[in-house]
Formats: C-alpha cells, sequence, structure tokens
C-alpha cells in the first residue's frame, strides 16, 4: 500500500499547516465536518505512539493505558475552547463511529485528551465530550500528567496569548486521531480533514466485517 510511503516528516508538515490555521479560525464559528471528497487524505501507518499515561475521567477516576486494553480506541488531543478545529475533528469522530455496524461499536472507544487541563477540569470535560456523543470520554489531570500523555503521543502544542489573555487563550496544536489496537499498540494515524465516511471506511478495514 502507497500509505506505508508516507512518514513521520508529512505528519509534521501537516500539523504545522493545521497549526498556523488554528489562528485564523479563532473567529469562526464551527464549521461542518469537511465533505468526503476524493482528494480526502489517508491515514498513515504508524507505530511507536502512545504509553503509559495516568490520566483522570469525567467521573474523576483516575485511569492508565492499561484500562484502554482490550478494545479499540480513537484518541484525539485538543482543548475545549478551541473555537474550530477540535469541533470539527470531533464531529468526524463521531460521525464516524455512527456509522459503524453495531458489533465494531462496541469494540471502539473514542477518547479526547485535554492538553489544556488548567481550564479543562473533570467537569468541563464531561459537559464538554457530551456535546458530542454520549459514548465519547474526556480525559484530563494535572499539566505533568497530560504533558506525559502529549509526549507519548508526540502530540504538538503551544498557547498563543496565554501572558496577554489568561482566561482565554488559544493553544495551536497538532490534529491528528490516533487508532490504537486492543493491545495497545498504534495501527493508524488519521490526518485532520479525513471525513466521517472515508475514517468510518478504515476502521472497518482495521477492525473487520
Ligand atoms: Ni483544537
Amino acid at each position: 500500500m502507497t500509505n506505508r510511503t508516507l512518514t513521520l516528516a508529512a505528519l509534521t508538515a501537516g500539523a504545522l499547516v493545521a497549526a498556523a490555521g488554528v489562528g485564523f479560525a479563532a473567529t469562526m464559528l464551527v464549521r461542518q465536518s469537511p465533505a468526503d471528497t476524493a482528494a480526502s487524505p489517508r491515514p498513515v501507518f504508524q507505530s511507536d505512539l502512545g504509553g503509559p499515561f495516568t490520566l483522570v475521567n469525567t467521573a474523576g477516576e483516575q485511569v492508565t493505558e492499561a484500562d484502554y486494553l482490550g478494545s479499540y480506541t480513537l484518541y484525539y488531543f485538543g482543548f475545549t475552547f478551541c473555537p474550530d478545529i477540535c469541533p470539527t475533528e470531533l464531529q468526524v469522530i463521531a460521525a464516524a463511529y455512527d456509522q459503524l455496524p453495531a458489533e465494531l461499536q462496541d469494540n471502539l472507544r473514542m477518547v479526547f485528551v485535554t492538553v489544556d487541563p488548567e481550564r479543562d477540569s473533570v467537569e468541563a470535560m464531561a459537559d464538554y465530550v457530551d456535546l458530542f456523543h454520549p459514548q465519547m470520554e474526556g480525559l484530563t489531570g494535572t499539566l505533568e500528567q497530560t504533558d506525559a500523555a502529549v509526549e507519548a503521543f508526540r502530540v504538538y502544542y503551544v498557547a498563543v496569548n496565554k501572558e496577554q489573555d489568561p482566561d482565554y487563550y488559544l493553544i495551536d496544536h497538532s490534529t491528528f486521531t490516533y487508532l490504537q489496537g486492543p493491545d495497545g499498540n498504534n495501527l493508524l494515524v488519521f490526518p485532520f480533514g479525513l471525513g466521517p465516511d472515508d475514517m468510518a471506511g478504515h476502521l472497518q478495514d482495521v477492525m473487520g466485517s
């Protein structure tokens, strides 16, 4: 497959492009999910992502990567104040999930991890993920804990105007969605811009049926 020839360099280039767009998106309202097209970006096969983490779920319970073994898991990193990119991608993930047959849904978890735990409390995360899907999970923690998860997934983020506006600052961040298998190994990295139909198709290819 040609997908395998793509490298992490391509991922990084995409992250920079996506991050550059975040600032310009600040005044935009939430967009519709991007349409699926023939030019839709493709997922990249990438192992060696993820790893040990300790975070706090929306029930206030401490969880680790071991709690996600045994089923497929989609991880996406962002922040609840995100004006555009995060809501768009979480809508794509939720829509892709809804297209899957029930037996695959039962074997797939959707997890939103914040890079902004100072504002994203357990309560804020619970309210936020509920906006997208009743099955979507949210993870926060101390800054040390979320930064450890960020590092494990090689997520990039930087606050843009935190000093000028400590309450309403924005964060540029990478926008990939990671699919991990039941054994905790990373399988695919979905780029931002992949539509829900394509994401659901790739999930079915990997998960079977
Ligand atoms: Ni975002």
